[in-house]
């Protein structure tokens, strides 16, 4: 059930675009200071190791990641069934190391060599057969001093970056919080509860378990009783900077948690696209609508051999796939209510 969700969900996707029209996704995005562990959650969440990592500002610009399940198959042969392409960049990356290369130097050529940050996101897709349909958000973490050649008001700088993402109605927020810092100081949650108060869309993620305190109780947190949201928290332990020098593999590296932590993303987004279908059904109406009025404007035209017959032809193939398509949303509404 859940996969065909996430096809139709992709195939209405494509329909958006071939109609002129952009259809506003539910995407994932990471929010918490720097060095909380956000770039490893998300790596967490792929199963590779490919972000670059580390203490200080790392993550200098939005990296919007689209992770694209794809079986192996005679069009995904091995050896490579996992690679990353980027938009800026016509090639496939099959090595993961050269994506954060790449990553790097995309970061330094647009936000320059020092610690500055720019808004310009890098996209990047991940296409693999270890992965759910998913697209994830990387941003810089939320900073306090400027450091470098930081502006004085970096830290509101770095807030209305992260603020433009998780404002939007449609993302899911990973609200990450370090379990080594008390949970009232959390940047994190602060900012997700100024554009979500109801907390309907925001999943508390607590990581560096490994590191808190003797003493502290990481289960009041989790079990909500410290910072309660609807979406409940989820805790991960995630490799150690330690981990990362000495090369030690993800898939060791990683407790019980990550998986756990991927399952319930991807019940909360399709939670999240089922509420959202109808709206997405009335916005493809509109989009028909004014197709099919375009279609009307080359009136006849469209029958002789002069240059606006293509596009009256795409045109109306296009409208007459929107309406096959809003019928069998039709249906899948009837399904999954
Ligand atoms: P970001 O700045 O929020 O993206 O944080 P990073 O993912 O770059 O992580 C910052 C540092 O914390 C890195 O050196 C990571 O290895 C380390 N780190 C992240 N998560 C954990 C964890 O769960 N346990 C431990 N021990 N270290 C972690
Ligand atoms: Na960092
Ligand atoms: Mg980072």
């Amino acid at each position: 059930m859940d996969s065909d969700l996430i096809k139709l969900v992709n195939k209405l996707q494509d329909t958006f675009h071939n109609l002129g029209g952009e259809l506003d996704m539910p995407q994932l995005v990471v929010v918490g200071s720097q060095s909380a562990g956000k770039s490893s959650v998300l790596e967490t969440i792929v199963g590779r190791d490919f972000l670059p990592r580390g203490s200080g500002i790392i993550t200098r610009r939005p990296l919007v990641l689209q992770l694209i399940h794809s079986p192996i198959s005679e069009d995904n042969p091995p050896p490579y069934t996992e690679w990353g392409q980027f938009l800026h960049l016509d090639k496939r990356f099959t090595d993961f190391d050269e994506i954060r290369k790449e990553i790097e130097q995309e970061t330094f050529r647009v936000a320059g060599q020092n610690k500055g940050i720019s808004k310009l996101p890098i996209s990047l897709r991940i296409y693999s057969p270890n992965v759910l349909d998913l697209t994830l958000v990387d941003l810089p973490g939320l900073t306090k001093i400027p450091v470098g050649d930081q502006p004085s008001d970096i830290e509101r700088q770095i807030r209305n970056l992260v603020s433009e993402y998780i404002s939007k109605a449609n993302s899911v927020i990973l609200a990450v919080s370090p379990a080594n810092v008390d949970l009232a100081n959390s940047e994190s949650l602060k900012l997700a509860r100024s554009v979500d108060p109801q907390g309907r869309r925001t999943i508390g993620v607590l990581t560096k378990l490994d590191l808190m305190d003797a003493g502290t109780n990481a289960l009041d947190i989790l079990t909500g009783r410290v910072y309660p949201l609807k979406l409940g928290f989820i805790g991960v332990v995630n490799r150690s900077q330690q981990d990362i020098n000495s090369a030690k593999s993800i898939n060791i590296a990683h407790k019980n948690g990550t998986k756990y932590l991927a399952q319930s993303l991807n019940k909360v987004l399709m939670n999240h696209i089922r509420e959202k279908l109808p709206d997405m059904k009335a916005r493809l109406n509109t989009l028909m609508g004014q197709a099919q009025q375009e279609l009307n404007s080359f009136g006849d035209a469209a029958v002789f051999g002069d240059k606006n017959q293509q596009g009256g032809l795409i045109l109306r193939l296009m409208t007459q796939f929107a309406r096959d398509f809003v019928s069998s949303i039709e249906g899948t509404n009837v399904a999954v209510s």
